[in-house]
């Protein structure tokens, strides 16, 4: 597989599909809510998952897309290269703020990630990652992850975990934030990765991702030395949701062994 070839075109694609995005800010969006009132699509996310699938298509008939707009295949199997499409990643701050949104893109080869792309639209900021080549922020590499004591540590959650729910028992989620410097939340879980996968932030922990929201950061973050499960620690099914939990190594361990996993029998 030709690698160079395929990232030469999603790095043109990603400027044309970003530099429509940011002209459709002049236009009034069509606002459709799916699953609940939360959850937004507009005719932008639409636009863009077909924009990507019209070209992908056209340069390499024989991959498969999942997308998240539904344009792709209904895929069964990780077989053959698949690329996995969020077009746009934080919906909801792209609607109301204009900003903090990505576009995200993993392309895997039977199964195994291979190649990602986190784009920020509005500032212009990609993310790239070959795997076994490193991963890079506006053509700079990345370092590898470093490892900081729980207690300096930032980790990416949003409010939903002070809701009850069946993944972890509240009192331990009470006792992490407690234990660590600070949360963040910023509503695109690419995002999220990609502040992990970057050092800005130390862990993402969320209840339940699909498969494009997490795909081209789980490539970064394991690139970097990060280690990316469910909350209980099992690796991730690319073809399911799942909750997730990103990481750098011993603090993942720390946080699943001391906090994640106490009091549940696995
Ligand atoms: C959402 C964002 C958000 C996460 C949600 C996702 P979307 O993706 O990543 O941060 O909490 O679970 O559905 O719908 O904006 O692509
Ligand atoms: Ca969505
Ligand atoms: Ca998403
Ligand atoms: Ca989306």
């Amino acid at each position: 597989m030709n690698w160079n070839e395929i990232d030469t075109y999603v790095k043109h694609w990603l400027e044309e599909a970003g530099n429509r995005i940011t002209a459709s800010f002049q236009n009034e969006l069509n606002i459709e809510t799916k699953s609940d009132r939360n959850d937004l699509v507009t005719n932008i996310d639409k636009e863009t998952e077909q924009y990507f699938i019209k070209n992908i298509q056209s340069k390499f008939p024989d991959h498969h897309i999942l997308g998240e707009e539904g344009y792709g295949e209904k895929l069964e199997s990780m077989d053959g290269i698949v690329w996995i499409i969020d077009p746009i990643d934080g919906t909801v701050n792209f609607v109301h703020q204009q900003r903090n949104f990505v576009i995200s893109i993993g392309i895997y080869q039977n199964g195994v990630g291979r190649l990602g792309y986190i784009y920020d639209v509005v500032q212009k900021e990609l993310y790239s990652v070959e795997a076994g080549k490193g991963a890079f922020f506006n053509g700079t590499r990345l370092a590898p992850l470093e490892e900081p004591p729980l207690s300096d540590a930032i980790i990416g959650m949003n409010a939903t975990w002070l809701l009850s729910n069946k993944l972890v028992p509240v009192e331990n989620l009470h006792a992490l934030v407690r234990d660590i410097r600070a949360t963040r939340s910023y509503g695109s879980a690419a995002l999220e990765c990609i502040y992990v996968a970057t050092g800005r932030t130390d862990a993402y922990l969320t209840m339940r991702l699909c498969p494009w929201d997490f795909a081209a950061g789980k490539i970064f973050i394991e690139e970097l030395g990060g280690v990316v499960t469910d909350v209980f620690g099992n690796s991730l099914n690319m073809l399911e949701k799942s909750s997730v939990f990103a990481c750098k190594p011993g603090l993942h361990k720390e946080i699943l062994d001391n906090y994640l996993l106490r009091g549940i029998s696995k």
